[in-house]
C-alpha cells in the first residue's frame, strides 16, 4: 500500500516537473488582427504556454469579466483605445501589474499611472491630402478643420466611432467644452458627404477628389503601403499626411493606443505575467510594428518602411482617465453639432 502510495506521489511529482505544456492563459481581446495571432502563437513556441482567445467587443468582455466575477476565466485584457483602457480599470476588472521590463521599455506617457495597463503599440490619427493638389494651406493643427476655408473638403467616419470619440475628446480636454462644440460644427460645415464606411474609404475617396481632406489613422495607410498590388501603391503614392498640432509648446498629434492589463480575478497569474512582459520584448514589438503596421510603443523598435516613409511626429502623451472623463461629453458634443 505504502508502495503504492509512493508510486502515485512519484507520478504526481512528474506531472508537476512538467507543467509548461499544459499551462495556458485566457487573453480577452477585442483587437482583431491577423498578425496578433501569430504573435500570441510565438508566445506559445516560446514559453510553452498556451493562449487561450476570447475576443469581443471591448465593454462587451468588461462587462462579461464582471458578471463571471470571483470566477472569470480572464486573465489578460487587450483594448484599443485609452478611454475603453480606463474604463476597464474604473470598472475594478484591473490589477496594477509592476514589472521592471514594462516600466523601462514603455515610456510613461504610454502606461497608466497606477499600473493598471500599458501601451503595446500606436497609431496616430491623422489629416490626409492629395498630393497632386499640395499640402493643404494653413492646415497645422486638428483646430484648423474647422476653418470655413476647408468647405467641402472634409471625409470621416461617424462621430460614434471610438476613434473619433477619443480624438474629439484630446480636443475638450485641450480647448474646454464651447470651442470643441465650435470645432464640431465647423467640421460638420466643411464635410464634403456626410459620414460614411470606416478610415480606409476616407482617404479612398481623396484621388477621384470627392475628398480633399481624410481624417483617419496611419496605421490603414501604412497598411496600403505595404500592398504589393499596382492600384495600392498607386494610392499610397498619392495621399499627403499632416501630423497635426506639431509646433513646440502644442499638444502633438492625437495618438490611440492597443493596451494591455491584467485582470484583476487572473488565475493564471504567473503565466499572464509572462505574457505581459512578451508584449514589450523587441520581438513582439517588431510584430506590431511590422504585422500591423502599428507604431511600437517601445521607442526603439522598428517601423515598417511605409510606415516610416510618413515622416516623423511627436505624439500627444496618453492621458487616459482624462480621455474617459471626457469621451461621453464628446460625443454628446459631435452629435449636438450634427456630426452624425
Ligand atoms: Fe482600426
Amino acid at each position: 500500500m505504502r508502495a503504492l502510495r509512493r508510486l502515485i506521489a512519484g507520478f504526481s511529482l512528474l506531472a508537476c516537473a512538467v507543467p509548461a505544456a499544459a499551462q495556458e492563459l485566457n487573453l480577452y481581446s477585442s483587437r482583431h488582427y491577423d498578425s496578433d495571432r501569430a504573435l500570441y502563437d510565438a508566445f506559445t513556441r516560446e514559453t510553452g504556454i498556451r493562449v487561450r482567445l476570447i475576443e469581443g467587443d471591448a465593454d462587451q468582455l468588461i462587462e462579461r469579466i464582471r458578471n463571471e466575477g470571483a470566477n472569470s476565466p480572464a486573465d489578460v485584457f487587450i483594448t484599443v483605445d485609452a478611454a475603453r483602457l480606463a474604463r476597464a480599470a474604473g470598472a475594478g476588472v484591473l490589477q496594477p501589474f509592476r514589472s521592471q521590463s514594462v516600466e523601462q521599455r514603455v515610456p510613461a506617457g504610454l502606461r497608466d499611472a497606477d499600473g493598471m495597463w500599458f501601451a503595446v503599440s500606436q497609431r496616430a490619427r491623422v489629416v490626409m491630402y492629395d498630393k497632386e493638389k499640395g499640402a493643404p494651406q494653413g492646415l497645422a493643427r486638428y483646430e484648423d478643420l474647422a476653418d470655413p476655408k476647408f468647405r467641402g473638403q472634409i471625409c470621416a467616419r461617424s462621430a460614434a466611432h471610438p476613434y473619433n470619440v477619443s480624438l474629439a475628446a484630446s480636443i475638450l480636454a485641450a480647448d474646454g467644452p464651447e470651442k470643441t462644440e465650435e470645432w464640431a460644427r465647423g467640421v460638420v460645415a466643411n464635410m464634403a458627404r456626410p459620414p460614411q464606411g470606416g478610415d480606409r474609404d476616407q482617404f479612398r475617396a481623396i484621388p477621384a477628389g470627392q475628398c480633399g481632406l481624410a481624417i483617419a489613422n496611419t496605421y490603414y495607410l501604412a497598411g496600403i503601403g505595404a500592398s504589393e498590388r499596382a492600384e495600392d501603391k498607386a494610392l499610397f503614392a498619392r495621399i499627403g499626411v499632416v501630423f497635426p498640432n506639431q509646433a513646440p509648446g502644442d499638444r502633438g498629434a492625437h495618438v490611440n493606443i492597443s493596451g494591455a492589463g491584467l485582470v484583476k480575478t487572473a488565475p493564471n497569474r504567473d503565466a499572464a505575467a509572462r505574457f505581459l512582459e512578451f508584449l514589450v520584448t523587441d520581438k513582439a514589438q517588431e510584430m506590431f510594428a511590422l504585422g500591423n503596421m502599428e507604431y511600437p510603443a517601445v521607442a526603439e523598435a522598428p517601423l515598417h518602411p511605409a510606415l516610416r516613409s510618413l515622416g516623423a511626429f511627436r505624439g500627444e502623451p496618453v492621458e487616459a482617465s482624462r480621455t474617459n472623463a471626457h469621451a461621453a461629453q464628446a460625443l454628446q458634443i459631435m452629435q449636438r453639432a450634427g456630426w452624425r
